[in-house]
């Protein structure tokens, strides 16, 4: 037989393995409340109808051909309109990659800069992708801690201790999945300044950086001054796409130091040939149309978010920081000596009750272990259905 690669081995993704154990339950007949997986898009959250339309129409109108390995030019023009708009951000339509995906624009640029040995700095805990891809690639992802009791604020110290002369890229995902957290202007210009006194190369995953609740979002390039940023923004989120698989990253590099790095990665869109052609047509007029969807969005989501952060925080021996922005809690819970970690606490939640949710430690194995990540996307009766039967397990125990 011929094996598996150990590559391919090193790699997992907790939000949808703990699948594989609900739809076997839900087979045998068991009723299952998935919490697991921020699309909104499954819960009663839609694309809006105009971009839809505009995706239909790119269709009929025969934009069925393989574009422009970057993106379509129509679309990298809208998307540096809109960072001048929202964050006043000059961005270079030339220095802006269409992906499939923030997924697709985190495999590129890991595998543009990573070679075996090599270090990513991720946040401590992370969305899980930053550390798969890097094992993939031959690196190590090293994750920086983030301070629950501060709101999940990133540890400028933790950052500065674990930097060496391996480490390459420094990762900011900001809004925070799984924690909900947005960092403070001075947070992200204390990360940038100690990234350009280590010749890093800052990464900013945005993608919810308009689902906040009481405080704006501050872009990274809005506030990096001379020192080069790569962000990563999308579709999926903010617009409600998640199937188109729409996303894009740009290189903010005002002295021009990242042109290799944006060349090896127009490399691999090359060989991959495109993304979704239709998909970025209506993406324009996602970006130019009207953008209410987004306000009625956030309303929703923050009194789901409120209730949510209450509830959690009335069971006992769970705790919760208010999450700030995006549509994820990341409660602690007290595992006493009833379930030996996290994920034996998932696996028996959800046997017992039918809820899923995802274990704390795959989105790190040290700062994340001892918690849980939940989505507050259902709507409210869901959610209440969910809560009381999560707190009638625990009180159970
Ligand atoms: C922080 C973060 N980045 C990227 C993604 C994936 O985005 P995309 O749908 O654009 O691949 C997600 C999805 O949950 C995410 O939470």
């Amino acid at each position: 037989m011929i094996d598996l690669t150990e590559r391919v081995k090193s790699i997992e993704y907790a939000i949808r393995d703990v699948v594989v154990y609900a739809k076997k339950l839900e087979k045998a007949g068991k009723k299952i409340i998935y919490l697991n997986i921020g699309d909104p898009c499954k819960y009663d959250f839609d694309t809006p109808q105009h971009i839809k339309e505009a995706y239909c129409k790119a269709i009929k109108n025969g934009y069925n051909w393989y574009g422009d390995s970057k993106g379509l030019p129509e679309l990298r023009e809208a998307i540096a309109e809109k960072e001048k708009r929202l964050n006043n951000v000059d961005v270079d339509p030339e220095n802006i990659v269409i992906t499939s995906g923030i997924s697709e624009a985190i495999s590129m640029f890991i595998a543009a800069v990573v070679d075996k040995g090599d270090e990513v700095l991720v946040p401590g805990p992370t969305y899980p992708p930053y550390i798969a891809y890097t094992k993939f690639f031959g690196g190590k992802p090293v994750s920086y801690r983030c301070i629950e009791e501060e709101g999940w604020q990133p540890d400028i110290e933790d950052i500065r201790d674990k930097i060496n002369e391996r480490t390459k890229i420094l990762v900011i995902i900001n809004p925070n999945n799984p924690t909900g957290a947005l960092y403070s202007e001075k947070t992200i210009k204390e990360i940038l300044d100690i990234a350009a006194e280590h010749e890093l190369i800052v990464v900013s995953d945005e993608i919810y950086d308009q689902i906040v609740y009481e405080k704006g979002h501050v872009n990274t390039a809005k506030v990096a001054r001379e020192i080069p940023v790569v962000v990563f923004n999308g579709f999926s989120k903010v617009y409600l796409a998640t199937g188109w698989r729409l996303g894009y990253m740009y290189f903010y590099d005002p002295e021009g130091k990242l042109g290799h790095i944006r060349e090896g990665v127009e490399k691999q869109a090359r060989i991959r040939l495109s993304a979704n052609t239709p998909a970025q047509v209506a993406a324009v007029t996602a970006l130019k149309g009207p953008q209410d969807h987004i306000k009625e969005m956030v309303e929703k989501l923050k009194e789901r978010r409120d209730y949510a952060w209450k509830r959690l925080n009335e069971i006992d021996n769970i705790s919760c920081v208010k999450p700030e922005a995006a549509f994820y809690a990341f409660p602690k819970v007290n595992l006493e000596n009833k379930w030996k970690d996290d994920k034996e606490f998932v696996l028996d939640l959800l046997k017992n009750t039918g809820v899923l949710v995802v274990f704390g430690s795959g989105f790190d194995p040290i700062y994340g272990k001892n918690h849980f990540r939940l989505v507050f996307l259902p709507p409210l009766e869901i959610l209440e259905e969910a809560f009381n039967k999560l707190e009638e397990y625990i009180s159970s125990k």
